[in-house]
């Protein structure tokens, strides 16, 4: 059944919700699911912005029909070209005999890698700082290279003030009944996806991304309409400043995560024991998480958001426990930066993690390793109290 919202004068959200798909981009685990963002102006000329993932094309292709009311389509304009927006192209151009597509350079030669047969249909090229008219609408195209793909790009519609942003503002999660982030509580329902959404997914390109964030500055926005989660059309400033730190890998707050990695249970022990006694001395939060449990991509996502991370790992087949060794990889791929770390290492007889995971960390630019390391040999005893007082000394310092 058709399900449309309006988001704002002329333009209708005809998008989707996938809330059975268990990984997105086939690696990253949703609990709930995502929505894939298409929205339709109409004005005296009719214009798509983006398709949809193929699990929602149905009804993708339903609210499109419905929205449209028995108009033909003009423009279909391709922000990203990435096949969870772009799938759908050429059904939509198979329906909508007659129709133009837009995008920049790069759009068209990704469209002609995934979909050869489009080459043929009408076109219109633009660049930044060009504008399209459906009437009495005017699309002002704003590139984003990176952000995350290197065709992305957002359009600013003078008319309403609505900035059509790709993927950027997006979030991980299914919508409900509203499309609007003011109409649910999107700290505690959106939020955590929302900063493991950028982090994963963006998270590299926070150069780019502010790059971006200073051409949107001078526009008048009045409402956000990404591709995925919800539309923003209050309290716009303050998810931007979230945007703003993650870009500048900026922690979120002065809270303390704690990750480990264990065989048996000894590492764990020690670590509940250090979190507790880390938050006695610091009166910071400690979060603390089993690298073996939490998806990576979780565990990224409260990394960007804390400002000092604990890493606790066995030594194993002579390196670091598998699981940390990949966590360690994703941090290096997404290019963290600006963290205070501090290690513990285990080891029955040849102790080596710590060493490890210090040479793993030390290409993060702008992050610091607390230089005593807490070694562990099997099992944390009274014996060794010192040590963790020390260590605990050195990483609330
Ligand atoms: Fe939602 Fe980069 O695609």
């Amino acid at each position: 059944m058709v399900n449309t919202q309006e988001v704002v004068q002329d333009t209708r959200w005809i998008g989707g919700s996938d809330r059975r798909i268990a990984l997105f981009e086939n690696i990253f685990p949703l609990e709930n699911g995502v929505s894939y963002n298409s929205y339709l102006v109409t004005d005296e000329k009719t214009v798509l912005f983006d398709t949809a993932d193929i699990a929602v094309s149905d009804q993708f292709l339903e609210n499109l029909q419905a929205a449209l009311a028995g108009r033909k389509l003009d423009y279909l304009v391709v922000l990203h070209m990435e096949p969870d927006h772009c799938s759908q192209i050429r059904t939509v151009a198979a329906l909508y005999p007659g129709l133009t597509l837009v995008g920049n350079a790069k759009t068209f030669t990704m469209m002609q890698q995934f979909f050869p047969e489009t080459a043929a249909l009408p076109r219109v090229e633009v660049k930044e700082g060009d504008t399209l008219s459906s009437g009495k609408h005017t699309y002002h195209f704003v590139m984003a290279p990176m952000v995350h793909w290197p065709e992305a790009m957002f359009a600013y519609d003078d008319a309403t003030k609505a900035l059509f942003s790709a993927d950027a503002f997006g979030t991980f999660g299914a919508l409900d009944a509203g499309i609007f982030a003011d109409e649910v509580d999107f700290e505690k329902k959106y939020l955590d996806e929302a900063r493991r959404y950028y982090a994963n997914i963006v998270g590299k390109y926070g150069m780019q991304v502010q790059a971006v964030l200073k051409k949107a500055a001078g526009l008048d926005i009045a409402v956000i309409c990404p591709l995925h989660g919800p539309v923003w059309r209050k309290d716009l400033a303050w998810f931007i400043d979230k945007y703003d730190k993650w870009s500048r890998y900026e922690p979120e707050d002065d809270g303390i995560v704690l990750i480990y990695g264990s065989l048996y249970g000894h590492t764990a022990s020690a670590a509940a024991l250090i979190a507790h006694r880390l938050e006695e001395k610091s009166g910071k939060t400690v979060r603390v998480f089993d690298v073996s449990k939490t998806h990576s991509s979780c565990l990224v996502g409260e990394i960007w958001k804390s400002g000092t991370v604990v890493l606790a790992s066995p030594t194993y087949n002579n390196g670091i426990y598998l699981p940390m060794q990949a966590l360690l990889h994703d941090l290096r791929a997404l290019g963290l930066k600006n963290r205070k770390f501090a290690l513990i290492e285990n080891g029955t007889w040849a102790p080596v993690a710590g060493k490890l995971m210090r040479e793993e960390l030390a290409g993060l630019t702008g992050c610091t390793v607390v230089e005593e390391t807490l070694t562990i040999k099997s099992a944390l005893h009274e014996t060794d109290s010192e040590r963790v007082d020390a260590f605990v000394e050195a990483v609330t310092a």
